[in-house]
Formats: C-alpha cells, structure tokens, sequence
C-alpha cells in the first residue's frame, strides 16, 4: 500500500482537469432550473465537458450510466440521471462530476437550491460546504488523513448534522480512485502522514437526519435512511508544505 506522489508535469495535468471540471460545474449549477430532468443536467454537463476535449469519468465507471451524479433531496450520492426525475421548486440537488484531461482525472461536487429551499436546507448545503475547509486546515505536510475526517466531523456535529460513514473521500490522480482512503470522521489510527505532491478528492456528505444510508435497488443510488435531507460537497486538492491547492477550485474561478 502507497499513496503516490505526483511530479510537477503531472500536477500541471490535473489543473488543467480541475479547472476545467470547475467550470463545467459553474455552468451546470447556472443552468439548474425548476422542471428540468436530471436526465438534461447529464446531458449539458457533458456536452460541457467534451466541449474541452476531456472525458467524463464517471461514464461507464463499474457500469455507471451517465456522466454526472445528480442526488435529489435525501439522494445522498450516486443518483442515476433520469429523465422522469424532475427537478423542483424548494428541492436541494447534489451536482457530481468528474473529467479526464490527458490521462489525469478531476472529481468534484457541488449541491445546489433549486428556487427557494427551507431555512434547513441552506443551512445544510452551507455547513456541508464549510466542513470540507475546516478539514482541509489539516490538510497539509505534517499532518495524517485522519486529521481532515475528524475535523469535519466536530464541525457537522456541532452545526446538529451527521457524516455518512460508508462512503469516503479517496486518492486521485491517472485513476479516479487511489489510495489513500479519506474519511468524514475520525479513525482509532490516524491514516498516512500528509506529504506535498499527494492529491485527494476530500467529500463531505452530510445528513440533516441519521448518519445511516441505503442503497436502492439500481445498486447506485444511495439515500438516508430516515428520509431526510442530505448534501456533499467535493474537490480535488493538491498537498503541498502549506495551504493545500484546490485543484477543482482554481482563485480566480471563485467569486
Ligand atoms: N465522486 C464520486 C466518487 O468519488 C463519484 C464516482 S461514482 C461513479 O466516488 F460511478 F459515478 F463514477
Ligand atoms: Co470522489
């Protein structure tokens, strides 16, 4: 077992991917509007992200249909685009991408208000967010991955919300997966130290409700148990001796 790390050719590769897996999901997230399918959100993230010459990673992963997760309310991750999904005034909807660009992969995820939601759901979409830059404080040389899962952790639970313990973060780099794991909450040992070149895709998902999730019964969609709302928040960093450098969330591309 090893987490590699990259060279500075290989960093440059996933920039370019993390950029452009930004933008798609800017765009994506502008075209979000009540009535649509989330079978048309797949369809325009990816003509997004062929539009600049990259790969959807997602297509076709362990059998995955489309190109983008798109999680409905209490969809926790992994929801499969459909076109009698409809998207609604008041619904949270979880936006999952993922682009190749010459050989190196980006992952990031975003969830998004459709119309107006409740005091609840923005509260959720906005302490879902803001755990992953309290974990990433942790995400440097030095620290260990377990450092980053257990501060997300105190910071949901603190906010009333829970983890979703059976799904975590991961390595990443010329394949969507890599070691190390990384997960939302704190572990006995602490996991691998933190060192500069690595690169992982650290995601938050946070329930309103129970930690406790399902699958259904097209093996992808995962959804909370108690029916409750649920959002994740996704991107792929670069570890470096200082501040860690988000790779799907380049300074000038935020607001
Ligand atoms: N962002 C998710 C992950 O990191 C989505 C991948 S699942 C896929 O695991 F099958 F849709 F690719
Ligand atoms: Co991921």
């Amino acid at each position: 077992m090893s987490v590699s790390i990259k060279s500075p050719k290989e960093i440059e590769l996933m920039r370019k991917a993390g950029r452009i897996l930004c933008i798609t999901l800017q765009e994506l997230e502008k075209s979000i509007k009540p009535g649509m399918s989330t079978l048309q959100v797949d369809k325009i993230g990816e003509e997004i992200i062929r539009s600049y010459d990259c790969i959807p990673s997602f297509k076709n992963y362990e059998g995955y249909p489309a190109s983008i997760c798109v999680s409905i309310n209490d969809e926790v991750v992994h929801g499969i685009p459909n076109s009698k999904h409809i998207l609604r005034d008041g619904d949270i909807v979880s936006l999952d991408a993922g682009v190749i660009y010459k050989g190196y992969h980006s992952d990031a995820a975003r969830t998004v208000a459709v119309g107006e939601v409740s005091e609840t759901a923005r509260k959720l979409i906005a302490v879902t967010r803001d755990s992953f830059y309290e974990g990433i404080k942790y995400a440097k040389e030095g620290y260990r991955i377990g450092d980053i899962g257990k501060a997300i952790q105190k910071y949901v639970k603190s906010n009333g919300f829970s983890v979703v313990r059976d799904l975590a973060g991961h390595g990443i780099g010329s394949h969507l997966h890599e070691e190390p794991e990384v997960p939302n909450f704190s572990t006995f040992r602490r996991g691998v130290k933190l060192k500069a070149g690595m690169t992982i895709a650290v995601e938050p998902m946070v329930n309103e409700g129970t930690s406790d999730v399902w699958w259904l019964d097209d093996d992808w969609t995962v959804v909370t148990a108690d029916g409750l709302l649920s959002a994740h928040y996704e991107n792929t960093i670069l570890i470096t001796e200082e501040e860690p450098e988000l790779l799907s969330y380049p300074e000038d591309l935020r607001p």
